[in-house]
């Protein structure tokens, strides 16, 4: 079973098995049915760069419906199934004037996996409106709630990257958004440029979500036309103290404080600075308006693309001293 058109890369790879499965009754008796075999659970497959067949039982999560669970007058706690497509996800809220998503628009991928690499964009990250998400295990087909606080979330992390990987599938997920008093964050720099050049000044949440639509369409490829996964990997961060000395040295490199001790640096720019914005080897490549976006530009295989990365990393490594993580998950 080819696996190209179940993840964003486009990448040609093949599955021992594949089912999609639409209920969580289904996932429960493909677990059951299949204990002993291998599986690789799949959502939107927008976050995984596959290097190899899968040698396995491919479950793809295929669960859909949202609703409203319980609301008052300032709060409404929504419930998506894992596997709404996200975007549509975040304009049904926004459709219904419910605040907390609208900077996250356009992120390619389901809502089941956004919990997994606490997914942001635009000063928001889905940690702010989490509530909990609702899992199986894989093992024993038992169902698990996870608190936000059981969720462990950091930047593009959480318990499910670690200690909890490959163990249970999230099924579901709870948000908390406001019905009123939105608290409208444009300060991500291109967010504000974005309104001021439709003469925007009191933004709804519509208007948010149309600035990052546009922002996004700027400057990131759409996996439909050119395949990718979005950023191939991470911002570094970095202790102050060792900043400071290659900043000495790189006085021109960007960065933001993340906290007291650390700051965060764009490896888009590290990318940029090293000379691969834009480069082509075959059909593998750098994107031309984002560095840190890797692409297919058709028929690449996974382990071009891997090699890409890692020569990436060995040369900002040599250049910078600074270690890029991918934020991709390498199969
Ligand atoms: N930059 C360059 N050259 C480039 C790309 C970026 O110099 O080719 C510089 C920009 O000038 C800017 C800085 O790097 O000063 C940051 O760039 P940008 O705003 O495009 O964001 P990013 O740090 O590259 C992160 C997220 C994106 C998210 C954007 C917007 C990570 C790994 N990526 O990218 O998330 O959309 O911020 O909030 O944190 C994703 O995770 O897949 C993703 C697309």
């Amino acid at each position: 079973f080819s696996l190209k058109k179940h993840n964003t890369f486009g990448i040609e790879a093949k599955a021992k098995q594949f089912v999609a499965v639409h209920s969580s009754e289904e996932l429960k008796t493909i677990l059951q049915e299949n204990k002993s075999q291998k599986k690789f659970i799949l959502g939107g497959g927008s976050n995984m760069l596959l290097t190899k067949d899968i040698d396995a039982l491919v479950i793809h999560i295929d669960l859909k419906g949202k609703k409203i669970i319980e609301e008052n007058d300032d709060f409404v706690w929504v419930e998506s199934q894992a596997g709404e497509s996200w975007h549509e996800f975040v304009l049904w809220t926004i459709n219904q004037n419910f605040g907390g998503l609208e900077n996250m628009s356009l992120i390619p991928g389901n809502v089941g996996t956004t919990p997994v690499q606490n997914i942001g964009a635009y000063g928001t990250e889905i940690k702010d409106t989490f509530v909990s998400c609702e899992s199986m295990t894989i093992e024993n087909q038992e169902i698990k709630t996870f608190t936000k606080e059981e969720c462990q979330f950091g930047y593009r992390e959480s318990v499910f990257k670690n200690e909890s990987k490959d163990k249970y599938v999230i099924t579901s997920v709870v948000f908390k958004l406001t019905k009123r008093n939105h608290k409208i964050n444009t300060s991500y720099g291109d967010i504000t440029s974005e309104l001021e050049k439709n003469n925007i000044t009191n933004p709804t949440l519509k208007d948010v979500s149309n600035a990052v639509i546009a922002i996004r369409q700027s400057k990131l490829p759409d996996p439909k036309q050119l395949g990718n996964s979005g950023s191939f990997f991470k911002n570094p961060i970095l202790l102050k103290s060792d900043f400071e000395k290659i900043h000495q040295q790189f006085p021109e490199m960007k960065y933001y404080d993340v906290s007291e001790t650390e700051v965060k640096v764009p490896a888009g720019w590290l990318i940029e600075q090293a000379g691969f914005k834009g480069k082509r080897f075959g059909d593998a490549g750098i994107h031309k308006n984002q560095a840190l976006v890797l692409v297919n530009y058709g028929n690449a295989t996974g382990q071009e693309i891997l090699n890409i990365s890692k020569d990436i990393q060995a040369t900002i490594f040599k250049t910078f001293g600074i270690h890029i993580e991918a934020e991709v998950n390498v199969i």
